[in-house]
């Protein structure tokens, strides 16, 4: 089967950024898009909820793709404080981050709650970023691969298409720690990932997985080099338009 996964860089600006420093983030990320136009990978933000319009308004026409960080699994309704996926589509998204450890752990997301804001995110035509990973807790008992398995039966929707899925892995431990696994230990990590996506979907070879913990410009080379790596989730280092575009241009 050809293969036809075109890297991914995505940034995770999390909960950062007002509107001056936000937008001028955003700009300078897409003028480097724009100046390299790359036909060969993705680029994509994702601002907090509150920015992702002016974002979206800001760097149109740059190639620069914009996404939110989560949605609810419903379209609209009496959900206090919650964004659907069609607003986030309104408001000019193409992507939305779902089952991000940090959401697993704040507000409790399990992998059901991932599965149905995934299938939300489908019906308002965003690509879900699916995130998945294991504890430090976990890693040292050895159940990284299971655990890894586990988030991804419950959490993928049945009837995803390699077009319509991104998957992410982000060992918690990873995150914001400057911590990362070896090339090797990605590479295992993300073969087991395919592999188990191939027992629950059709095309999974072509599906694109992110590695995604304490990725910055001078590791990114080799965390891209881990095989079935078909780009990053960057935090941190998203927040810095040079850094950021230093790791796209890795990719
Ligand atoms: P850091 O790159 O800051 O480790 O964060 C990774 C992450 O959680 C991206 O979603």
């Amino acid at each position: 089967m050809a293969r036809t996964r075109r890297p991914l860089i995505a940034g995770n600006w999390k909960m950062n950024g007002l509107q001056a420093d936000g937008i001028a983030l955003a700009k300078a990320v897409a003028e480097g898009v724009r100046q390299a136009a790359w036909a060969d990978r993705e680029v994509l933000v994702c601002p907090p909820s509150t920015l992702v319009l002016a974002v979206a308004a800001a760097v149109r026409g740059s190639g620069l793709l914009v996404g939110g960080q989560n949605c609810h699994a419903k379209a609209s309704g009496a959900h206090t404080g919650d964004v659907s996926a069609e607003m986030l589509r309104d408001a000019g998204a193409s992507h939305v981050i779902v089952g991000h450890s940090e959401r697993r752990a704040d507000c409790g997301e399990t992998d059901a709650i991932v599965r149905a804001k995934a299938e939300a995110a489908w019906r308002a035509g965003l690509t879900p970023i699916v995130c998945i990973g294991e504890t430090l807790d976990e890693r040292e008992a050895g159940r990284t691969l299971a655990v890894l398995e586990g988030q991804l039966t419950g959490s993928v929707p049945g009837g995803a298409t390699a077009d319509r899925l991104v998957v992410a892995y982000e060992p918690v431990w990873a995150i914001g720690t400057g911590k990362t696994p070896t090339t090797p230990e990605v590479a295992v990590a993300h073969a087991h990932i395919r592999k188990v996506l191939g027992g629950i979907m059709e095309g999974a070879t072509s599906v694109r997985l992110l590695y995604g913990g304490s990725m910055k410009g001078s590791n990114a080379a080799e965390l891209l080099a881990a095989g079935d790596v078909d780009g990053g989730l960057v935090g941190g280092a998203s927040l810095k338009a040079d850094e950021f575009l230093a790791i796209a241009k890795a990719a």
